[in-house]
């Protein structure tokens, strides 16, 4: 990409992103509830039974040039994603139930959409999963691959990619799976060389979730993490990622009450309103609830939501302001509810001359629902920046962050929490890659 100055406006002229032609063949790591909700609502729009609501990909339009123009395309015709029906899907899972029986269980759809589905989503059977409980105390598998060690594991992954490579034109893989155990970077995820010998020693810093990753990645495959797990974020993996040309993004869907938190904190920043608290409760009943009821998994989570408040109200720049705020969150797992999340925030904030108020948001929202666009959407961008010459090799995809409870960045950046810069930056980048002007909202010509 080159920029070059056009009447003092800014210009880009794009290397060309490589069409979508094809297959895409779709890799999902654990069908549970969001991606089974994914799959067969992707089946269901493209038998006409539905409307994408909740993709941006599928119904979202960009603005291109000035707002005189009127040139507002959806954003499926401006930039070139592979087409609902060219997406052919598989996974692996350590239960042996096929797509079907998994979305039944899961209780996200009702009977009579997964009956009018059940022939193609029971065609969907999963490979055995690479897992060790040591990671999901709360599950046990039982449709398992067997390996003498880590590497010999990721052999095997690498082998199912390469088999399903051969029937389809381009992959994507990403982790729909649970929350594994909280892990921190250790000397074995310092470098590519020291990661793979990891894997021949079994290192247990390397977590099931590790060794998907590092399968895709060597296979030139985009990897995408739905769960708080460290997975790709660690020096080795994006090494990897760029030399191997397969784009990452950040982790864990933003879905419900992380996504309120990143679109109310920003409003009160703009505004200088102070906070003094947020705390923030959730009861579910789903096997995701059941998994998070295990401290150790349940710390992944909390590590992931707690960091966007503090990076949004930034107190050290504000200390009037967000200074002492203290933010507090729970997860209880409640059988009753299955899928159909509550979450209850309390934001305790304060005006003029320290005045306090209070906010109360009772979110009561379906966790899956909300998640299986955003699944969707990161497989479609992820294979476009695949196709993309300035995109592919940088590793990170932070454009993604929009997506994202735990977005991941270059070393030394601060992440971007707020949802409003997260969609501008998401747009910019898609009008940046098909060589149109960016849109800074200046807005000055208007007034000559
Ligand atoms: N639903 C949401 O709104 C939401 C939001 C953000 C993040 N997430 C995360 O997405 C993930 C999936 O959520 P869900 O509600 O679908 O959970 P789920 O429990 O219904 O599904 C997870 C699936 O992964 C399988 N699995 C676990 N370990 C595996 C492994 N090593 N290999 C292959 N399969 C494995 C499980 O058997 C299960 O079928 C969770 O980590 C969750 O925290 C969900």
């Amino acid at each position: 990409m080159s920029t070059e100055q056009q009447g003092g406006q800014k210009t880009a002229t794009a290397s060309k992103v490589a069409p979508a032609t094809g297959k895409l063949g779709v890799m999902v790591v654990g069908l549970g509830a969001v991606a089974t909700t994914m799959i067969a609502g992707v089946e269901a729009v493209r038998r006409g039974l539905a409307k994408p609501i909740g993709s941006l990909t599928q119904m979202g339009t960009i603005r291109l040039g000035k707002r005189t123009e009127n040139k507002v395309p959806m954003i499926k015709d401006f930039v070139p994603l592979a087409k609902l029906e060219d997406i052919v899907f598989t996974g692996w899972d350590i239960f042996e139930d096929n797509v079907y029986e998994s979305a039944a269980h899961a209780k996200v759809l009702d009977e009579k959409t997964l009956a009018e589905l059940k022939p193609y989503l029971e065609t969907i059977k999963p490979m055995p999963a690479v897992f060790d409980q040591y990671y999901v105390k709360r599950l046990h598998g039982t449709h398992v691959k067997q390996g003498k060690n880590k590497r010999d594991l990721a052999n095997q992954v690498i082998a199912d990619i390469q088999a399903f490579k051969k029937t389809v034109d381009r992959v994507v893989v990403i982790w729909c799976g649970s929350t594994e155990i909280f892990l921190e970077p250790t000397a074995v995820h310092e470098s590519i060389e020291a990661f793979e010998k990891g894997l021949e020693d079994s290192d247990t810093g390397i977590a099931p979730s590790q060794i998907y990753a590092y399968a895709a990645l060597s296979e030139g495959v985009p990897f995408a993490n739905g769960a708080p797990n460290l997975t790709v974020d660690t020096k080795a993996l994006i090494e990897l990622s760029k030399k191997k040309a397969a784009p990452v993004c950040g982790k864990d869907f933003k879905t419900g009450q992380t996504f309120m938190k990143t679109v109310l904190a920003p409003a009160f920043k703009a505004r200088m309103i102070g906070g003094a608290g947020w705390f923030s409760t959730n009861i579910l009943g789903n096997r995701d609830g059941e998994v998070l009821d295990d401290p150790q998994s349940f710390k992944t989570k909390e590590e992931s939501k707690l960091g966007s408040l503090d990076y949004i109200f930034q107190p050290e720049l504000y200390p009037d302001l967000y200074k002492d705020i203290y933010h507090k969150i729970r997860i209880n797992y409640y059988p009753p509810r299955g899928d159909d999340k509550e979450a209850w925030d309390n934001i305790d904030i304060f005006g003029w001359l320290g005045y306090p108020m209070q906010i109360k948001v009772n979110f009561l929202c379906r966790d899956s629902i909300l998640a299986a666009p955003i699944a969707l959407d990161l497989v479609l961008f992820l294979d476009l920046a695949k196709r993309s010459p300035e995109l592919r090799s940088i590793g990170i995809q932070e454009w993604l962050s929009f997506y994202l409870k735990s977005p991941q960045t270059a070393a030394g950046l601060y992440p971007e929490h707020d949802l409003f810069i997260q969609s501008m930056k998401l747009k910019n980048t898609l009008r940046h890659i098909m060589g149109e002007d960016l849109i800074t909202h200046l807005g000055l010509e208007y007034y000559d």
